[in-house]
This record gives structure tokens, C-alpha cells and sequence, in this order.
């Protein structure tokens, strides 16, 4: 196929151009080279037979131009991260919002109607949690009050007790806690508006915390697994925030490349959302003793900090990818943390092709 595959140049970007080149397919990248992700250096080389747009999804010029001749597109260009504060609002409505409304304007006008959207598991909030009595139930937003005297577990919202974890499905209802979460909502409404009116098929990819080579670092966007390895190399401890018992799904890159290509191949019709998830949940502070092992680092220190737009736990349940597209995790926690730990940062080397 030829695919337009928005933020190639980026981290998730770099590793999918790389499977779908692997795969056979003619793609053109639209990438910004935003300086928030490229640390201000507005380089970077395509490999060999990659048309290289540099502009802005929001840009619909641009947009036309990057969309001509081809058969479908990859949507991954957007500002990523938790946010600072609420100042960043804006940019992430900007970025991720208008960039994707843009986009899917671009489509509509030339008839491409096949879309692999990159969305989040962060649009469940804090997802589902079991209580011994009451059984699945979502529960609150935490409050400050009770994070700022240790107790992080959020509890049952009708008995208060302690919820115990579950992996969430496609179906659980959509709850974003912050503004980076907001936007991977919005744009899954825009995808399906755009899906609906025009006929067009699209698979929305709501991936787990992603690591791998060329993980971005030193920003203030930077996902833990990085800010680990960067602390770690500069002989520090990684900084365990809350009590490290908060649990996540670490997925590696490759796998998340495959997926995302896979879906933009096999997806035939309609709107489909997919968990893309290891199916292994690990806690943070699992994560933390795994990297400190890899680089033969300090132990880890737990310091109960939080932040107050983080979730507790967030474990996706990915059965329906495994089910409809065919595809499978490769790689391990242990063989990825370890690879992560000596890999370059974002721009630093071109991703390894599988
Ligand atoms: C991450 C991604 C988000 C993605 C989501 C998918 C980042 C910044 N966020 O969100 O884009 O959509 O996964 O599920 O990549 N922590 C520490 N020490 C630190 C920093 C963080 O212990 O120095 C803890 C946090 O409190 C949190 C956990 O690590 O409990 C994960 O944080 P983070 O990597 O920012 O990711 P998510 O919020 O899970």
C-alpha cells in the first residue's frame, strides 16, 4: 500500500516506519520536527526511498500535499505526555485535537478512507476496579487530600474498601483525567464522526506505556521507563513515586510497530477500537528494579511523591487485537528492559529493524 504515516519521525514513528518498509509498503511521512520531541534540532534523515514532509497536520495545505496518491494513514503525529499543567491545554487541543479534525478533512476531500489512529489507554481514567462486595466499578479521581498521606489505592465509591485490579476491555466507558487523555478522546470522536459520514474504516489504537530504543528522555514528556534509565546512567536512583505498587502495562515498540501496521493491513471496515497491551502487568516499582539491574545502578528509591493527574493502575486486556488481527507480543519484560537500558535516546540512532 502507500501509506502516509504522520509523526514518523517521532519515537512509536520511527519503529513503525521501519515494519511497514520491512513489510514491503511505499510510505511518505508528515512530521513537524516539533521542538519539544526533536530537542530543538529540526533534523532528521528518512531512510533510503521515504519522502520526508516537513509541516504540521494542522497545516491542510500540507496536508493535501501529504495525503496525494495515497491508499491510507497512519496517525501518530501528536504532543504526547502527561502535561505540566494547565497551561498546556491549549497546545494539546491545538496539536492533537485541530491537527487530527485537519487531517481527517484532508481525507474526506480525496477520498482516502482507511485510518490507523494512535489513541491511549489513558481515555479509561482509572479503568475498572473490583471491590469485594460490589464487584466491577469505576472508581473516582483520586483526591489530593487523601494521596498527600500515603493512601494511593483508590476505593470502592460506594463502600470505600479497596478495590483489587482487573484488566479493562474495549467496552469500559471512557473517563480521561487529564489533558493529554482529553485529547486522545477527542480525537477518537472526530475518527468516528469522520468514519460514519464518509463510510471510511479506522482502528484506534489505544496503546499501553510504550519503552524501547529511542525512548525520548530529559524532557518534561518523558514516560518513567526513560526518566529511569536517565537517572540510572548518571549514577542516581531511580525515583519510585507513590509507594510503587501502581501497576501498568509496559509494552515494547516493536510489538506496538507491529500492531499498528498489522491494523492498518487487516482492518477492513468499520470503527474499531484496540487495546494494545503486553498482557503482563508490572508495577512501577518492578520496572524500576529491573532497569537498576540492567545498568548495575543504585537501588531504586520509593519516595511516595504523586502527581495528581496520574492513575493508579491501568491494565489493558488486548484479546481482541490477538483475536481479530492475529497478532502477538514478542518480546519480554526483562529482554526489553535490559535492551532499553543501553539503547540511544530519540534521534540519537535509527531504530533496529526487526
Ligand atoms: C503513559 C504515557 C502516555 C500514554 C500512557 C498509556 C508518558 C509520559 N505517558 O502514561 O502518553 O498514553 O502511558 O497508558 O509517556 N513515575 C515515577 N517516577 C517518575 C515518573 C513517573 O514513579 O519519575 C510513575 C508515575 O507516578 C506513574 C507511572 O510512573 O504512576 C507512569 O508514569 P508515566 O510514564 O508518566 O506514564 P502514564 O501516566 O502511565
Amino acid at each position: 500500500m502507500r501509506i502516509l504515516l504522520t509523526g514518523g519521525a517521532g519515537f512509536i514513528g520511527q519503529h513503525v516506519l521501519a515494519e511497514l518498509l520491512r513489510r514491503g509498503h511505499a510510505v511518505r511521512v508528515l512530521d513537524s520536527l516539533r521542538p519539544d520531541v526533536h530537542r530543538g534540532d529540526a533534523r532528521w534523515t528518512p531512510p533510503a526511498g521515504v519522502e520526508l514532509i516537513v509541516g504540521d497536520v494542522r497545516d491542510r495545505p500540507q496536508v493535501d500535499a501529504a495525503l496525494a496518491g495515497t491508499d491510507a494513514v497512519i496517525h501518530l503525529a501528536a504532543k504526547v505526555g502527561l502535561g505540566v499543567d494547565v497551561g498546556d491545554l491549549p497546545d494539546y487541543a491545538s496539536s492533537n485535537d485541530a491537527g487530527t479534525a485537519t487531517l481527517l478533512a484532508g481525507m474526506a476531500a480525496v477520498g482516502v478512507g482507511r485510518l490507523t489512529l494512535a489513541s491511549s489507554m489513558v481515555v479509561y481514567g482509572e479503568g475498572v476496579g473490583l471491590c469485594p462486595e460490589h464487584g466491577a466499578v469505576r472508581p473516582a479521581p483520586r483526591l489530593e487530600a487523601a494521596l498527600a498521606v500515603g493512601e494511593f489505592e483508590p476505593p470502592c465509591p460506594t463502600c470505600g474498601r479497596p478495590l483489587g485490579t482487573t484488566l479493562v476491555d474495549e467496552d469500559a466507558p471512557l473517563d480521561p483525567r487529564n489533558a493529554y487523555a482529553s485529547s486522545k478522546v477527542a480525537q477518537e470522536f472526530y475518527v468516528a464522526n469522520w468514519a460514519r459520514v464518509t463510510g471510511g474504516s479506522a482502528a484506534m489504537l489505544r496503546y499501553h506505556n510504550v519503552y524501547g530504543p529511542g525512548m525520548p528522555r530529559d524532557t518534561p514528556y518523558a514516560g518513567v521507563a526513560a526518566i529511569f534509565t536517565s537517572a540510572l546512567r548518571a549514577g542516581k536512583p531511580p525515583r519510585v513515586f507513590e509507594d510503587g505498587r501502581q501497576r501498568r502495562d509496559f509494552i515494547h515498540v516493536r510489538d506496538i510497530a507491529a500492531a499498528t501496521v498489522a491494523a492498518c493491513e487487516r482492518h477492513e471496515a468499520g470503527l474499531v477500537a484496540f487495546n494494545v497491551g503486553s498482557g503482563t502487568p508490572r508495577t512501577v516499582g518492578e520496572m524500576a528494579v529491573a532497569l537498576a539491574r540492567a545498568l548495575q545502578g543504585p537501588e531504586p528509591v520509593v519516595t511516595g511523591q504523586y502527581r495528581l493527574g496520574d492513575v493508579r493502575h491501568i491494565t489493558a486486556d488486548s484479546t481482541r487485537l490477538r483475536d481479530a488481527l492475529g497478532w502477538r507480543p514478542m518480546v519480554g519484560f526483562e529482554e526489553g528492559m535490559a535492551e532499553l537500558a543501553h539503547a540511544d535516546a530519540l534521534g540519537a540512532s535509527p531504530p533496529r529493524t526487526p
